[in-house]
């Protein structure tokens, strides 16, 4: 099927059905373009849980679109590639967490928004990249297990005073950044500013000028008056950076900054996915009331 054709097309099942889509930063360009909604984990979390849209395209990764079906369990929620996953949000298991909790009864469980269902049922708050370092500050005074994200743990533990054990989870795009990639980049452009995600390791994050979640990085390079950057994270944020400040010039710390699971989808998955209303998101009950708790309590401290 021609592009253009199957543009055409999804806006005309959009239309029809009153769908929805949303589309990680991290998206190949061409569905960042025909979203409705393009943002970060926090921000397009938000949205799942107001729009009035009979059903929700989600088009990242599982987590992603499960966690919209949460907040939001009377939609029709849909995952464009079924086998669209985060290999972090499946480093802490349901068994583990368990037996860490009975063994740690005291500890308050913060997990990253980028966990299972079950996971958030079983943890007392959830985070993302954007709203970490308030959440985490809020719940300073308490003994606290942060679940999966050893780099992001690490990187509060740095900042804050905190009693905070840290799940030995981490994303395989940005865990693999070294301080050698960044001494390259920093020579090869001596003007840039260096940016980071916080799921980089913390001896890398320390050498940043400005850490912050996909949303946070775009809005510092959108304010910023300095003309060039070396983007620490997933590559698909540049084409966002690129369309908000043309005139300024961005580098991709490593070319290895591609997340397989995000690039899984095209622009032919989100046509079949509203086409044929493939492939739904489901969350048993039980699981999704006490996951909500833990998002909710998100949402309301953002
Ligand atoms: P944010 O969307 O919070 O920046 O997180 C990035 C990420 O890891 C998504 O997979
Ligand atoms: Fe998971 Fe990392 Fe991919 Fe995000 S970029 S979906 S954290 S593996």
């Amino acid at each position: 099927m021609e592009k253009s054709f199957m543009i055409k097309e999804i806006k005309r099942l959009k239309k029809e059905k009153n769908a929805v889509i949303l589309a990680h930063y991290y998206q190949e360009g061409d569905i960042q373009d025909i979203a409705d909604y393009t943002g970060d984990s926090l921000y397009l979390s938000q949205i799942a849980a107001k729009t009035d849209a009979d059903i929700i395209v989600f088009s990242g990764v599982h987590f992603m679109a499960e966690t919209a079906k949460i907040l939001s369990p009377d939609k029709k929620v849909l995952l464009p590639v079924e086998g669209a996953g985060c290999p972090m949000a499946d480093m802490v298991t349901e068994v583990r967490l368990q037996k860490y909790k009975e063994k740690n009864p005291d500890r308050i469980v913060v997990a990253y928004v980028n966990s299972t269902a079950k996971i958030k049922a079983m943890s007392d708050v959830c985070v993302t990249s954007s709203n970490a370092e308030n959440i985490i500050k809020a719940y300073s005074d308490k003994k606290l297990l942060y679940v999966p994200d050893q780099n992001l743990g690490n990187y509060m533990n740095d900042k804050y005073d905190l009693d905070m054990e840290v799940w030995p989870g981490f994303c395989c795009v940005h865990n693999d950044l070294t301080i050698f990639d960044v001494a390259d980049m920093r020579k090869a452009h001596p003007e840039a500013e260096f940016i980071v995600h916080p799921e980089a390791k913390l001896d890398v994050v320390k050498l940043a000028d400005f850490i912050g979640s996909t949303k946070g990085l775009l809005e510092y390079v959108i304010k910023s008056d300095t003309k060039e950057f070396i983007v620490g994270t997933e590559d698909g944020i540049l084409h966002t950076m690129k369309k908000a400040c043309p005139d300024k010039e961005f580098y991709i710390l490593s070319k290895d900054l591609r997340c397989y699971d995000m690039k899984m989808t095209h622009l032919s998955d989100i046509y079949y996915a509203l086409k044929d209303e493939q492939f739904e998101i489901t969350v048993p009950e039980e699981i999704r009331k006490k996951a909500f708790i833990a998002l909710d309590r998100m949402l309301k401290l953002s």
